[in-house]
């Protein structure tokens, strides 16, 4: 049997495969971010109790009131968007089936969509597999920030969407409000949708708050925004995300969503809707947590006499492995693997063409006793 020609040229994730690796090698994964610190404990412990006593059917396409009711309190409370949970909100299978609902909802095959330079490769393959022409805007480090030239250059006639990433996933970059004007200003000249992605809001280092893009000019009018309790709540695995925009917006998504996949996780709805209304000591203590073990593993690329860059968010180091005499990422994330058994994400992963330096991706959502043997073993190894 033949296969659909939208899966030529993808494979399974480069960032599953880089895990299958170290768990043949016994190598220690820094390649995938899987979230691997404890979810809040009173959630596991409310989930134990109650979970025989929710309700285990379908929900609504939309998903259950309770969820996106508390997704709108977090969204309102923070942004002061005013969103209604009734006809703005729909609880999706994770980030990810959010991006698929929202692009096969909103557009068309053949249709373009701006992608920006290292992007998080899901994107991609998303794109590919709905037959949406990616269009690749190179930022460039350490910064990664967007210029209106860059950006207004890769505009063509069959331009529909941009997506953006803040706080970014590989980068660790977050948009400024000055970013986001150009966005804003672009996207209106041309009519395009905006599709942001913000599962990473709270994972940010430093003291300005989360700045969400679809407070930003018009950005409002046009803007898909995509969350996850996978990264505030160290739940990826649940499965649990959500999108919010403008209502005309997200009844089609709804429509979408339901045909792709009925509804998310219904139970789970209910819990994350606790998760949700957790209060801001959590989150204080969940960026002070991810600030510290940022530092160790920094400190353990720097001793291991690389590059590794100061996220401002999300929980990744970018490290440019330009010391170690290598040209391309993928080279240094052999010899990562190889010499030091530490995996991590090839740079490649992240872009359309060659990256314009070797890096790798490093993820610290690990125990600190990962993060020390990796920092030892980057030490020894290189
Ligand atoms: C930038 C970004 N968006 C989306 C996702 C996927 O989120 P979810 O697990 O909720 O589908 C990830 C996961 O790593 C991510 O890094």
């Amino acid at each position: 049997m033949k296969v659909a020609n939208r899966l030529r040229g993808l494979q399974q994730s480069a960032l599953g495969a880089m895990t299958v690796r170290c768990q043949e090698l016994g190598a220690l994964n820094l390649a995938q971010g899987l979230s691997l610190v404890p979810p809040p404990a009173s959630l596991l412990a409310e989930g134990a109790r109650d979970f025989k006593d929710i309700g285990h059917s379908y929900s609504q396409p939309e998903g259950l009131a309770v969820f996106r009711e508390a997704v709108s309190d977090k969204v309102n409370r923070r942004t002061g968007l005013g969103i209604d949970p009734a006809t703005q909100v729909l609880a999706t299978v994770g980030a990810t089936g959010a991006l698929m609902a929202t692009l096969t909802a909103l557009l068309n095959a053949g249709d373009g969509v701006i992608l920006f330079e290292p992007f998080f490769s899901y994107y991609l393959s998303s794109l590919k597999m709905l037959n949406l022409s990616p269009e690749p805007v190179r930022l460039v480090g350490p910064d990664f920030a967007i210029t209106e030239e860059s950006l207004r250059a890769a505009v063509t006639g069959r331009t529909r969407a941009m997506i953006i990433c803040s706080p970014n996933n590989p980068s660790g970059h977050r948009l400024t409000a000055a970013e986001l004007e150009i966005v804003s200003a672009v996207a209106d000249e041309h009519d395009l949708l905006v599709i942001t992605d913000e599962v990473y809001e709270e994972i940010y280092f430093g003291p300005a708050p989360h700045l969400a893009a679809a407070t930003v000019g018009t950005l409002k009018e046009r803007t898909v925004t995509l969350g996850s309790l996978g990264k505030s709540f160290s739940i990826p695995g649940w499965r649990l995300g959500y999108a919010h925009g403008p209502e005309p917006l997200i009844r089609s998504i709804r429509i979408a969503a339901d045909a792709l996949v009925v509804c998310a996780p219904a139970p789970l709805q209910e819990l994350g809707a606790r998760a949700l209304s957790l209060g801001e000591d959590y989150y204080r203590d969940l960026r002070a947590m991810y600030d510290r073990k940022r530092r160790t593993l920094a400190e353990g690329f720097a001793a291991a006499g690389l590059s590794p860059n100061e996220p401002e968010g999300s929980y990744y180091l970018f490290v440019d492995c330009s010391p170690m005499g290598v040209t391309t990422g993928v080279e240094a994330a052999e010899i990562l693997l190889e010499n030091s058994l530490v995996g991590t994400v090839p740079g490649e992963v992240f872009y359309v063409a060659a990256p314009d330096r070797p890096y790798v991706r490093a993820c610290f959502s690990l125990p600190d006793e990962v993060i020390a043997e990796a920092v030892s073993r980057l030490v020894k190894g290189v």
